[in-house]
């Protein structure tokens, strides 16, 4: 089984499994966390041992994957917090944060899944250095991010 079907069988069966809202921060940002180390070993093997099946694969599969989970932190995890800390202000401050983290995620990963395209298509990018750079400030914003937002809400979401 590749990679990127042991990401999607995990985003089922978060689906399936209906977990507690703590269980399921820790299962959605493991999910993005397996989604990092995917990238980074893109990059490691760049210019030309990338495995370009798979780079095809996610180029399809990536931006609908992690945006579906940035929905389900956003309509469940966070109204759960946000219902948790009813009107604290710097709750409500830090989840307006995220949200727009995920905007920014989402917009660079579209521009990786065409340099994902490009991957799967050509033995080596044209631009193998900005490609480099492009996979490396993508997964180390949504690990920072998941870093964080873990850190912050897991506490409030233990008692949802
Ligand atoms: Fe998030």
């Amino acid at each position: 089984m590749s990679a990127l079907e042991l990401l999607a069988k995990g985003a089922r069966n978060l689906e399936v499994s209906e977990p507690d809202p703590a269980t399921a921060l820790a299962m959605v940002h493991d999910l993005q966390m397996e989604l990092c180390d995917i990238l980074e070993t893109i990059a490691d093997l760049l210019p030309d041992r990338h495995d370009r099946m798979e780079c095809a694969e996610l180029a399809q599969a990536l931006l609908p994957m992690v945006t579906k989970l940035h929905r389900f932190e956003e309509d469940v995890l966070f109204s759960c917090a946000l219902r948790r800390a009813s009107l604290a202000e710097p709750v409500s401050r830090a989840i307006s944060r995220f949200r727009g983290e995920h905007m920014e995620d989402e917009f660079r990963l579209e521009e990786l899944s065409e340099l994902l395209r490009e991957l799967g298509r050509e033995r080596q990018p044209a631009n193998p250095e900005a490609a480099g750079y492009l996979l490396r400030s993508v997964f180390e914003a949504i690990r920072r991010h998941c870093v964080y937002e873990r850190e912050y809400l897991s506490n409030l979401l233990d008692d949802c």
